[in-house]
């Protein structure tokens, strides 16, 4: 049985195939139009997800979209009542969804006839829940999704039981701590959609100072739930405005605080203006009151369940801060967070929700890894590297065994280079996790610098992170669990943080990936084999990208390490690397 899912007109487009309960392939559509979040209709993902598991669309039985226009319909209609716009946005997306049949049938040039599927619909946070519940190593849990806005709600909340899960309660727009926090990123400054990040990196540098204040724009309760300061907003008035004119543009979001909360906490940073402490301040402030109101659902949501298991989903549960810390602030033992946790794994959720809660299928799969993108066959690769003459522009290019392959670009990366390392099939998420990233050597306390000023060129108060064996976790962190997918944040123990001092963060935390041997083999064997040249088995590990998406194909690593000022890549088995005599003029 073939279950396609889309995720489309909506930030974080992406698609996904389960075959018979197995994922066969997930992917964004960012990573092949090449435009963060890209919204829109993800063709290239399908036609993808379609590929891998070499099946035409009439092989396809279901169609299942984590969308329902239905949901919620009186609270809707009440504000469509209030609000015209809000209304013709509501009638936009009910079109745009009830063509969805023909819309697939022209993405894939075929015509709809051809499309034999049957179309299922499901509500946004039931797509999160079922995302991190069905894919998940738990048999039962606790589940919860959070995040800005979804067919009207904002959280949600349940359990999950075998191949069941049942939803207990929800937050209703405009309450929402996604919309609060994405507010407060705005209010300092931070307009790109995508930025809330940077504000949880920036408050570990300050004190929550404001926390007093920030309390009466978050409330905890009624029971599982939160409210809001409705005055210090607007999107309740105007609407949570959010355009974008095709899938060939990175979403925009209009302004979402009020004049009252320049009111409260003083007149909003502009973003050409330096950051002070005040704004260290306001975003740990903005942090604190986000974890109180994350961990007191997360407590009553414990006292409901009695679960020892947590399943966390939605925008929010991206935010590895407050993860790393839900082991000392709740009683749940064990965490898991899939790696797409934000809107791209609605696909994910969707699909699995239809096979287990729907058509009764019984679970058989765990996603112990996030390799479910694109991979690329040695053919490709040397393809790649020949069009894009890199032997002729003065590079050395060898292809080497795999022990050889480790051993030099483990050498490579001791003596201070940054290495390009693309291997087998692209993450699934925003995290690079050894498949597409940028390496480099984590003791040195200068490379967050060098990688800034020569690539990344990020904002100099955000953290890099690290990449650790599996098996060395305990020795260099205070970590209660593994965090194979980069979502959660733990203190480096205190002796570790000067042979570290890369990808520490100033609070003393790094936000952690433990790689296991058989999730990557050949990333594993990368860091023991730097654990063996220099004492240590952790890599500073960085996405592979110069402000674009995620690099997909080799062509895109190439051209990345080209216009970057990266020493070398590693090409599934092809290590490339500058000739001393190389002129800096035919770098570009
Ligand atoms: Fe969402």
């Amino acid at each position: 049985m073939n279950i396609l899912a889309i995720n489309a007109y909506h930030p974080n487009a992406s698609a996904a195939l389960v075959q018979n309960g197995q994922l066969i392939a997930a992917v964004e559509e960012e990573r092949f139009n090449r435009v963060k979040y890209a919204a829109g209709f993800p063709t290239q993902a399908i036609r993808y997800c379609l590929g891998e598991a070499s099946l035409e669309i009439e092989d396809v039985h279901y169609v299942v979209v984590p969308r329902n226009p239905w949901a919620r319909l009186w609270k809707k209609l009440f504000f469509a009542a209030r609000l015209p716009r809000f209304a013709a946005d509501r009638a936009h997306v009910m079109a745009r969804f009830a063509g969805l049949h023909y819309q697939l049938a022209e993405a894939l040039g075929v015509a709809p006839e051809r499309i034999r599927a049957k179309f299922h619909r499901l509500e946004h946070h039931q797509a999160h829940l079922a995302s991190a519940f069905f894919v998940s190593p738990f048999d039962q849990a606790a589940l919860l999704s959070v995040d800005g806005l979804g067919d009207f709600a904002s959280a949600m909340w349940g359990v999950g039981h075998g191949s069941k899960m049942e939803v207990k309660g929800d937050v209703a727009f405009p309450h929402s701590l996604g919309i609060f926090y994405t507010a407060l990123t705005q209010y300092l400054g931070f307009w790109k959609f995508g930025d809330e990040y940077k504000v949880m990196g920036l408050g570990s540098y300050g004190e929550p100072a404001h926390l007093e204040k920030f309390r009466r724009i978050v409330k905890p309760g009624p029971g599982a739930g939160f409210r809001l300061g409705l005055e210090y907003f607007v999107h309740h008035q105007r609407g949570a405005e959010m355009t974008w004119s095709s899938a060939d543009e990175t979403p925009v979001l209009g302004q979402l605080y009020s004049d009252e909360l320049e009111k409260l906490l003083g007149p909003a940073r502009k973003a050409e203006e330096p950051l002070e402490r005040q704004h260290q301040d306001l975003a740990a402030s903005q942090q604190a009151v986000l974890e109180e109101a994350l961990f007191a659902m997360l407590n009553e949501l414990h006292r409901q369940t009695r679960m020892k298991d947590l399943c966390l989903a939605g925008g929010v549960a991206f935010n590895c801060v407050a993860n790393g810390k839900i082991f000392s602030r709740t009683p749940f033992e064990r965490v898991w967070v899939q790696p797409a946790a934000g809107d791209a794994g609605l696909a994910v959720g969707a699909a699995f929700h239809l096979y287990h809660q729907v058509l009764g299928g019984r679970r058989q799969f765990v996603m112990d890894h996030p390799y479910w993108g694109p991979g690329f066959l040695r053919a490709h690769v040397r393809q790649a590297i020949q069009e894009k003459s890199l032997p002729e522009k003065g590079y050395r290019v060898r292809q080497l065994e795999e022990h050889e392959l480790v051993k030099e670009t483990a050498m490579f990366l001791s003596e201070g280079d940054i290495i390009g390392w693309f291997q087998g099939r692209m993450e699934w998420g925003p995290r690079a996790l050894g498949n597409r990233s940028i390496l480099a050597d984590p003791r040195r306390a200068d490379m967050k610098d060098i990688l800034n000023r020569r690539i990344k060129h990020r904002e100099t108060f955000r953290p890099f992170a690290p990449s650790i064996l599996e098996e060395a976790v305990s020795e260099y962190f205070e970590a209660p669990c593994a965090s194979p997918f980069m979502q959660m944040t733990f203190p480096v123990r205190p002796e570790k943080r000067d042979v570290i001092p890369a990808p520490t963060h100033v609070d003393g935390t790094g936000r952690l990936q433990t790689v296991n041997r058989a999730a990557n083999p050949r990333f594993w064997a990368l860091l023991q084999e730097f654990g063996h040249q220099t004492g240590v088995p952790v890599l500073l590990n960085t996405s592979f990208n110069e402000s674009e998406p995620i690099v997909c194909r080799p062509q895109e690593a190439i051209d990345c390490f080209l216009r970057t000022q990266m020493d070398a890549l590693v090409l599934g088995d092809y290590l490339i690397d500058k000739t001393a005599e190389l002129p800096l003029s035919l770098r570009d």
